[in-house]
């Protein structure tokens, strides 16, 4: 069969890092092991009920087996504006100041597109979510690592980026609570965000995928909550990990009037909106009881108290995360993260995702997903118990 060349822009896309991880972990299970995958980040827990119900009945609505209103629907973006009113105090008009989204995804890919032209120099997080990574190299931009340290918080410091590419930055990109490290961001940082943005002209994208999920009693901040933050950019959030709905491909975009317009242009073009029973549903999930958030909350929370507590009274020195669902676990100092995730995979057939993935300083790292009940997290904590790579440490105060 004749092989068409792709394009010049889908070979420049960069390689996704984890397929190979992919294909070793297949190996091993084709081997017959009974492997552990932590190394994602799928929720593993079915969306709510209740959700699913109003799916189902929002499917028998004829009106909804048309096209759905190129903009997305006029009830999800009030329920999107009232959720933000509720949970943040943010006021939105949903009009005007919500884009619906195919997911998050879409929205973090398709920015770049809308406000850069080639050349352009975009900030974004290291260790961070690749997936941003791909919407820099479509637009043809140009990417500018912002290092995310333990000694900071996992926090970009500002002052540490020359002043050249301050003075270039047209796009940044945040996240918090963050992918991979689990940090959340504080307010103050938030502040200095938006002086940074009025001061440089940058357009802030903050991705608040994990918005829902904080720990010991600390609700995440979003970005809007900041003084001045709407004028300086916009918060993508999406339903797939507050509500267990990652295979629905649902979210929206809030803030700055003129991205929220940018973005809904862009999406005149490529596509018409979610099928409008998804949007209903997404309604439902948004305005209705939050107690099945606060359930998975807690669910997530005692996982990590298991992990982390586990992990520590075998003497590997971890930290729990304060928010998200990942844990970012320091490697043993002999090992480069992909040797230690592949030590794991082979030895004790446990999936963590190895930091480098996420950027040069993932480096040093692996991100172990809280993805799976108590019972194999207690196995996966024996299992590489056993592999007696640490020595007995005493401080469990957690
Ligand atoms: C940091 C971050 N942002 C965005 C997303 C995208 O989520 P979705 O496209 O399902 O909304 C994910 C999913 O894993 C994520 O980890």
């Amino acid at each position: 069969m004749k092989q068409f060349e792709q394009s010049e822009l889908l070979k420049s896309l960069p390689k996704q890092f984890f397929a190979s991880l992919v294909s070793k972990v297949a190996k091993v299970i084709k081997e017959g092991h009974d492997v552990i995958n932590l190394g994602q980040g799928n929720p593993d827990q079915p969306t709510p009920p209740h959700i699913v119900k109003a799916l189902q009945d929002a499917s028998e609505n004829p009106n909804y087996h048309k096209y759905s209103p190129f903009r997305g629907q006029a009830f999800l973006k009030k329920a999107a504006a009232a959720f933000y009113e509720r949970e943040y105090g943010v006021l939105l008009n949903p009009e005007k100041e919500v884009a619906i989204l195919f997911g998050g995804k879409a929205g973090l890919v398709e920015i770049p597109q809308c406000l850069l032209n080639p050349g352009d120099t975009v900030l974004v997080p290291d260790p961070g979510y690749p997936d941003y990574w791909s919407g820099v190299e479509l637009a043809r931009a140009k990417m500018e690592a912002m290092p995310l340290k333990k000694e900071n918080d996992f926090l970009p410091v500002y002052e540490e980026i020359s002043e050249e590419v301050k003075q270039k930055a047209k796009l940044m990109f945040l996240n918090y609570p963050n992918n991979p490290t689990g940090a959340v961001a504080t307010a103050s940082f938030f502040e200095k965000t938006v002086e940074f943005a009025r001061q440089y002209d940058t357009c802030i994208v903050h991705d608040f995928a994990y918005g829902a999920i904080g720990f010991d009693g600390q609700k995440p901040i979003s970005f809007l909550q900041t003084p001045g933050a709407k004028e300086v950019g916009i918060e993508i959030y999406t339903l797939s990990k507050t509500y267990n709905m990652a295979g629905w491909r649902i979210g929206f975009a809030v803030g700055n009037e003129s991205v929220i317009e940018a973005i809904n242009l862009l999406q005149d073009h490529l596509f018409v909106s979610v099928f409008s029973g998804i949007q209903q549903a997404a309604a439902v999930a948004l305005l209705e009881s939050q107690n099945c958030v606060d359930e998975l909350v807690e669910r997530y929370e005692s996982r990590r108290q298991v992990l982390i507590h586990g992990l520590r009274e075998i003497g590997w020195d971890v930290e729990a995360p304060p928010g998200s669902f990942f844990a970012w676990l320091p490697v043993p100092k002999s090992y480069t993260s992909e040797e230690f995730s592949d030590l794991l995979l082979e030895k004790a057939h446990v999936v963590v995702a190895p930091g480098i993935g996420f950027g040069e300083y993932g480096e040093g790292y692996v991100r172990v997903g809280l993805l799976t009940d108590e019972d194999r997290l207690k196995e996966v904590v024996d299992r590489i118990a056993k592999l007696n790579l640490f020595k007995k440490y005493v401080d469990n105060s957690f």
